[in-house]
Order: structure tokens, then sequence, then C-alpha cells
């Protein structure tokens, strides 16, 4: 049996490309961990975003940031120890977030906590600059991109299946917004590293991305 062991694979994307669902899929079929980024970025976007500290660089954010804990549980991310897992998914989140995620301090404050994650195991590493900036010597890099209208169908689809009310086009809206403020900022924009698999899933099922990628993993895995 081959051993996925020690793999170091990342898959960066826009939103709504299905970078998480897919990740979590193949770290399950390996065996190895997955980690969300987004969802550091997230917790610490709701969190000031709660304290109504603006996205602003400034001696008032470097308080807030040397002061607060950010930790990974199995399946939970605490910020001074609060469960924040439910929370970080609602619209309110995915308003403010791109605005925190572009400020430099913050990325720094998360740069080594992510980094820690890739132990022995290996790790399957999803979010923005994970090939360009967090693991640029990773195994196998993996770009998701679709089309701006099927990636807002599909977050519209997942909102709805848990309750949120809320348009296509405010879904839309938000997806346009987040991609230009995610590739525009000038610290580590979204961008496919340039020895990146970029994969095109528009019109593609869940199931044939993840057997696509899976295929791509055990190619890479016997070279
Ligand atoms: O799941 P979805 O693609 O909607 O978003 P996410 O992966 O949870 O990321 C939420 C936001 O966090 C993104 O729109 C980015 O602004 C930011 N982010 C980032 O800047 N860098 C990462 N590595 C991951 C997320």
């Amino acid at each position: 049996m081959t051993s996925f062991m020690g793999m170091l694979i990342t898959i960066d994307g826009p939103a709504g490309s299905g970078k998480s669902t897919v990740s979590r899929r193949i770290a399950e079929e390996l065996g190895i961990p997955f980690l969300d980024t987004g969802a550091l970025y997230r917790a610490l976007a709701f969190f000031l975003h709660r304290k109504n500290i603006p996205p602003v660089e400034g001696a008032v954010l470097d308080a807030e940031l040397a002061a607060v804990t950010v930790k990974l549980e199995t399946n939970a991310v605490l910020v001074n120890g609060e469960d924040v897992t439910q929370s970080i998914r609602s619209p309110r989140v995915d308003a403010v977030v791109s605005a925190y995620a572009a400020l430099p301090s913050l990325r720094r404050k998360l740069l080594d906590l992510q980094r820690d994650q890739a132990g022995e195991q290996g790790l399957i590493a999803d979010g923005r600059d994970m090939g360009t900036v967090v693991f640029p010597r990773a195994t196998l890099k993996i770009f998701l991109t679709a089309s701006q209208e099927e990636r807002a169908s599909r977050r519209w689809k997942e909102l709805r299946e848990r309750g949120e009310s809320c348009t296509l086009e405010t879904v839309l809206e938000d997806v346009r917004r987040r991609d230009r403020i995610d590739s525009e900022r000038e610290v580590a924009p979204l961008r496919a590293a340039p020895d990146a698999v970029i994969l095109d899933t528009d019109g593609l099922s869940i199931e044939e991305v993840v057997q696509h990628l899976l295929d791509m993993v055990a190619a890479r895995r016997s070279t």
C-alpha cells in the first residue's frame, strides 16, 4: 500500500471554489491532517469586528493582536478560549473577513500557527496563499477555480442549507468583492503559485474533483 504520510499538499483558490469540501475529503481518503486556514482569518475577523476594532493598521490593532490567542482543535477554532467555529461561517463575517485578511500584521500573526501544523504526518492546507507564501516547498500545489456565477451559486446553496436567508445576488456580490480584495491586496494576494496545477471546476461535481485530485496525488507519489 502506498503511504501518503509526510505529503504536504496545498489547495488555493477563490471563494466558493470548493477548496474546503474537496480538501477535507482528500485528507480523509489519504489519512493525513487537514488545515482550513480561512477559519483562522475568519476567527480573527469575527473577534475584531465584534469588538469594533476597524481593519486598519496601527497601535490599536497591534495591541489587540498581541493579546489575542487563536487555537486550533481537531474540529474547532478558539479565540481567547471561546469556540467560534459556528459564528465564523455567517454572511456577516463573509462581509468583513477580506478587509481584515488584507492587513499585513494580522497575516504575520497567523503565519507560524499555520506552518506549525505541518508535522511528520503531512498536511493538506487550504487557503489563498498556501502554495505561494506559507508552504512554498509543498509536494503538490493545486489551484481550484470556477466562474464567479458558479461559485456564488454553490455558496448560496450551502448558506440556505444552513438556514441563512440571503439572495443569490447578495452572495454573488460578496464573491465579487472578496475576489477583488483578495487578489489586489499587497501582501500574499490570491494567486496560483508558478508550479501549481490549475483546475477549473466549472460543471464538475465534488466527486469528480476529488477523484481527479486523488489521481494527481497518486501520480505525484509514484514519481
Ligand atoms: O470558504 P471560502 O472560500 O468562502 O472562504 P475561506 O477560505 O473561509 O476564507 C475567508 C477569507 O479569508 C478569504 O476571503 C480571504 O480574505 C481570507 N483568507 C486569506 O486571506 N488567506 C488564506 N490563506 C485563507 C483565507
